[in-house]
């Protein structure tokens, strides 16, 4: 029976057009779901937009438009986004589909038939930016933690008995060590935690634009509890028996930035607790990238276009970039001369040189053809085999801790050592001296970059297969299978290469 993985990015609100935050959780996202698929597995990636909410209401009024129209064109973007990015996501959610209004709803009367639901009124702060609510000591010169304006809001609302779930929490955080990561984050949820929960509001009745609450129609429903939920709605919940939700509920993974944590660490397991569902496996908050030193932001005008970057540096090119910068949960910079560096150095220099050299010379002096696989091996040829062999389970671990960063790191010291192993062999001599023993460096060479090229897939997909065209490695097999001991090199005919990353000046 397949393994089954199921691995989300959070929902995208359609207030604003996608930029690279948006940009770097999905990518993260698709490259662990591709990873997982090359390793066996049967996975669900999801992601979509976040619709409904006071925010989107107050954009779509100030151009003049209904909130689904607005809602509609911002969608498209984002789905756009998910080609632009080559997403390899199974689903798109939108919250204000029919699949979700019934999920959500179905939530609530959970929660309401669970008495965990009751109805008051609220006087207190929110910040429309963050959809949040925040205690009077969270707030430090009329501004809410994270920065956002707040305003003093008085309704009636319902709430969430959050209160007395704080020692539930707290026990599952300690029975399930590895439930948020990185552990400085989990620190920090358990702190926030241990400091006291309020019960939450989760109504409002001001605005229009929502999920109505069943059976009193004056309330929209607070638009955390209706984002959240879609994680189920896209399993077909509330349909438990759908063949979906049973393989792929709970969670494995849901990817949030550091920003929406405590929603997702906090009050999600605390909704799911109570409405009597399985809580998701893991949450992975990741960093903030800053651009040139400055914090990104729309008044300041230095958003980061994903499309406009693409178009400069290409696709693979940014997808590397961002996970290899950075370490995966720490904040990171973008700056032009970095990313320059990671391009010329890593991918033209270390990568494409090694694969444009092999590649070549098999092309030129082994009659177009994969040489046969080496029959005798020298000492320092058992090294570097030793070394790209091991290269699959050690990167395994890394991605399974999402430090994608570390990953890469291993796969280019073996790059580094290929290109080594090319200079010390010095193929193009033995051409000359001992056809056979060139055979043989070459068919190593060509076997490791067989190796780091199915490993790098998920990475950079298109320029993975690029080289592993060049190398004729049949599409059926690049799997994780195949790089099973016994498993090696073909020897079939190739075409005369050309440079995969071609050197970029700025
Ligand atoms: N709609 C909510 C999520 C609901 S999930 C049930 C939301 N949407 S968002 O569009 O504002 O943000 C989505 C993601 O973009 C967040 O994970 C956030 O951390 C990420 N980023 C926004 N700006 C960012 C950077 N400058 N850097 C990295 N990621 C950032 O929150």
């Amino acid at each position: 029976m397949k393994n089954y993985y199921y691995i989300t990015t959070p929902i995208y609100y359609v207030n604003d057009k996608p930029h690279i935050g948006h940009a770097y959780t999905s990518i993260a996202c698709d490259v662990l779901a591709r990873f997982k698929r090359l390793d066996g597995y049967n996975v669900k990636f999801l992601t979509g937009t976040d619709e409904h909410g006071q925010k989107v209401e107050k954009a779509a009024i100030s151009q003049n438009r209904t909130p689904i129209e607005f809602a509609d064109e911002i969608s498209e973007n984002f789905k756009s986004l998910t080609d632009l990015l080559n997403l390899s996501n199974d689903d798109f959610i939108r919250t204000t589909e029919k699949r979700h209004k019934v999920a959500s709803e179905n939530i609530w009367k959970k929660l309401i038939d669970n008495n965990h639901i009751y109805l008051d009124k609220y006087a207190g702060w929110y910040a429309l930016k963050d959809e949040a609510f925040y205690s009077e000591k969270e707030i430090t010169n009329g501004k809410a933690p994270t920065g956002a304006d707040v305003q003093w809001v008085e309704e009636p609302s319902y709430f969430f008995d959050l209160s007395t779930w704080e020692e539930k929490l707290l026990d599952f955080y300690e029975e399930n060590p590895e439930f948020i990561s990185p552990l400085s984050r989990m620190n920090e949820v358990k702190s926030f935690v241990r400091g006291g929960l309020r019960d939450l509001s989760v109504s409002r009745t001001s605005f229009q634009w929502g999920i109505k609450v069943p059976n009193d129609n004056n309330h929209i429903m607070y638009v955390w509890l209706d984002a959240l939920t879609n994680y189920l709605s896209a399993l077909g919940y509330p349909n438990t028996k759908n063949l979906s939700y049973v393989n792929f509920w709970p969670a494995d993974l849901h990817m949030v930035g550091k920003d929406i944590l405590r929603f997702h660490a906090v009050y999600w397991p605390a909704f799911l607790m109570a409405a009597g569902l399985p809580l998701p496996k893991r949450i992975f908050a990741h960093g903030w990238w800053t651009n040139e030193g400055r914090k990104i932001s729309k008044s300041d005008g230095n958003i980061i276009d994903p499309l406009e970057i693409i178009n400069n540096y290409g696709l693979d090119q940014i997808r590397y970039f961002l996970l290899r910068e950075v370490p995966f949960g720490s904040d990171g910079d973008f700056s032009k001369s970095a990313l320059l560096a990671r391009i010329n150095g890593d991918l033209s220099n270390d990568l494409g040189n090694l694969c444009q050299r092999v590649i070549s010379m098999i092309y030129k002096n082994c009659e177009r053809k994969i040489p046969n696989k080496c029959q005798n091996y020298s000492d320092e040829d058992k090294i570097f085999i030793k070394e790209f062999q091991n290269l699959y389970s050690k990167v395994s671990i890394e991605m399974n801790n999402q430090s994608f960063h570390q990953a890469l790191k291993m796969i280019w010291n073996v790059i580094s050592n290929a290109n080594k192993f090319v200079d010390l062999q010095a193929p193009w001599k033995l051409k000359n001296t001992n056809i056979s023993r060139m055979n043989d460096v070459l068919w190593i060479l060509a076997e490791s970059i067989r190796t780091i090229s199915i490993l790098i897939q998920p990475f950079m997909p298109s320029s993975s297969n690029k080289i592993l065209n060049q190398l004729s490695v049949l599409e059926e097999e690049r799997t994780f299978e195949f790089l099973k001991p016994n498993v090696f090199i073909k020897s079939n005919l190739i075409e005369n290469p050309s440079p995969i990353f071609p050197r970029i000046t700025d």
